[in-house]
């Protein structure tokens, strides 16, 4: 509890006792369905990586954790912890950049793990059901086979969960190409906390009857129900990808070849990435990699083709990265010959929250920006943690560097600020600047990653009161005793 000294534990919640475990145990079985420390000191340790999050920032006292293996066991779980008064968190892959998936106290987390059965493929439209706790990567080798693909990928692939994605409406990689969750999930399946399951896993692009209320749980960051399953519409798999890498001396120059790229490359363009050259350096400290060109540039950006012909696709591309060069607008660019240079050049985009999180403790704010003034917020910043004597790579001086990169082609900038380790003078620095910087300019304090606690108490940057308020309407609404997800965002 002394982690988050402005933060009070709700008095209405229950403690979990032995008898709620029992309980839980009944339903569920026990072993790895169960992990509980409450009749068993020594098994907290195997709770402990469900308390922790992915970024070591946050962390929570949880002591029991519930693995469901069905949607009718979430259902018992849930209407019994809404009669209990039992708080609790959904968690998928815990990957989330915002402390939304971890307890901030003792609230039980139901982990989706174990709910990981693709049920339905449709390969004529391409129509995908999974349950919940399916891996991203995992679904979308599944679909690879079938010749099709997921419309959304991330860095955290390997270990992020469908069901988590669809509650943080993650953005990702390709959402230039793919477009929103809000767009591409076709159906919900969902449990309330009173029980109800939530039957709404249509199948088909097209239903105008009445209120749409699966939006609701994408993006909902699991304050309203748990996620049991997901209906999604795959767009084929491109037979041909290409990718591009090149630097850029200014970030005007960035812009540039943004428009040239949607000029030249329109119907293939799939993916339009930024990094500057403090994210590139720091990737390559620790990686050790060979840079993918030989001389420095401030701004780096990765393209990418995504088509059905190779070669009409990379003369395509071929044709874009010598007109920009001529004009003056790219400095300097390489082009992947094949498939491991692909993924190499991609390592140094995707690479980048693995490689700070490496560093220390890092600060990431997701924001939406309009394009042209974008990469102020970098540059206002570096300059603010530097006249704060912050910045230095030293115990006393812990800031290692300020540094932007992001899915430009969504005017989605990545704002990290890489320490040795959190330092509260750091983050008094950049709260609430970042958030005033932003609502000055009309952009989005969460852009891709949530709201979860790190920006609990900024919502109001990005939401007028009103919307606030029909949120709150809603919450009360779906989770009338505030059990799902406490203490975070509403
Ligand atoms: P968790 O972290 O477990 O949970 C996230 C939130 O959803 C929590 O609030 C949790 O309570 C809730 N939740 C989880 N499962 C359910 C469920 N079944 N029902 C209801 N609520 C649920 N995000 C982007 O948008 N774009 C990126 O490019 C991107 N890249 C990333 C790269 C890395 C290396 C990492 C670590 C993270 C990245 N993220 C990105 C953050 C991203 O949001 C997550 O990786 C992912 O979408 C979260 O999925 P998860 O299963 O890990 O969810
Ligand atoms: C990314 O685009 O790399 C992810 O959103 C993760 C991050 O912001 O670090
Ligand atoms: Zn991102």
């Amino acid at each position: 509890t002394e982690s988050y000294p402005d933060i009070q534990r709700d008095s209405r919640f229950s403690k979990v006792t032995e008898e709620h475990v029992k309980y839980f145990k009944e339903i569920l079985g026990s072993g790895s369905a169960v992990l509980e420390s409450v009749t068993n000191d020594a098994a907290q340790d195997d709770i402990e990586p469900f308390n922790g999050d992915w970024m070591k920032k946050y962390r929570g006292h949880c002591r029991l954790v519930l693995r469901p293996g069905s949607t009718e066991e979430v259902s018992k779980i849930l209407k019994y912890c809404n009669d209990n008064m039992l708080a609790v968190v959904p968690q998928g892959g815990n990957t989330g950049l915002v402390g939304g998936s971890v307890p901030v106290f003792d609230e039980i987390v139901i982990n989706m793990g174990r709910m990981n059965q693709v049920r339905d493929f449709d390969d004529v439209s391409g129509t995908l059901v999974v349950d919940a706790g399916v891996i991203l990567e995992a679904a979308d080798k599944f679909l690879s086979e079938k010749g099709y693909i997921f419309p959304l990928d991330l860095g955290a692939k390997g270990s992020c969960q469908i069901g988590g994605n669809v509650a943080c409406n993650a953005g990702g990689l390709r959402l230039l190409r793919y477009g929103s969750l809000h767009g591409n999930v076709l159906g919900i399946e969902a449990v309330l906390p009173d029980g109800t399951i939530v039957d709404d896993l249509w199948k088909l692009r097209k239903n105008n009857t009445g209120y749409d209320l699966k939006q609701l749980f994408i993006g909902g960051e699991g304050t309203i129900g748990i996620i049991t399953g997901i209906s999604i519409q795959c767009p084929q798999r491109p037979k041909a990808v290409n990718v591009a890498f090149f630097g850029l001396e200014s970030f005007e120059q960035t812009q540039q070849a943004f428009r040239e790229a949607k000029s030249h490359l329109s119907e293939i363009l799939s993916a339009f990435e930024l990094m500057d050259n403090q994210a590139h350096t720091l990737v390559q400290r620790v990686t050790q990699n060979k840079r993918p060109l030989e001389g420095e540039y401030p701004f780096y950006c990765l393209v990418e083709t995504s088509g059905s012909n190779t070669e009409h696709d990379s003369e395509k591309l071929q044709a874009f990265l010598e007109d920009v060069m001529e004009k003056g607008i790219v400095a300097d660019g390489t082009l992947a010959e094949n498939e491991t240079q692909i993924q190499s050049l991609w390592a140094w985009r995707e690479g980048i929250a693995e490689a700070l999180g490496h560093l220390g403790g890092v600060y990431k704010y997701d924001v939406s920006i309009p394009l042209k003034e974008m990469y102020g917020l970098v540059e206002d910043t570096r300059a603010r943690i530097n006249e704060a004597g912050l910045l230095g790579d030293t115990e006393e001086h812990p800031v290692i560097d300020v540094v932007g990169y992001g899915h430009m082609g969504d005017s989605n900038l990545h704002l990290n600020i890489a320490t040795r380790h959190f330092d509260k003078r750091v983050e008094k620095v950049l709260e609430p600047f970042v958030y005033e910087w932003i609502k000055e300019r009309q952009g989005s304090i969460s852009a891709e990653h949530g709201l979860g606690l790190a920006k609990k108490k900024y919502i109001g940057y990005s939401r007028s009161d009103t919307m606030i308020e029909l949120m709150k309407q809603i919450k009360k609404l779906y989770d009338p005793n505030g059990i799902m997800n406490p203490y975070k965002y509403i």
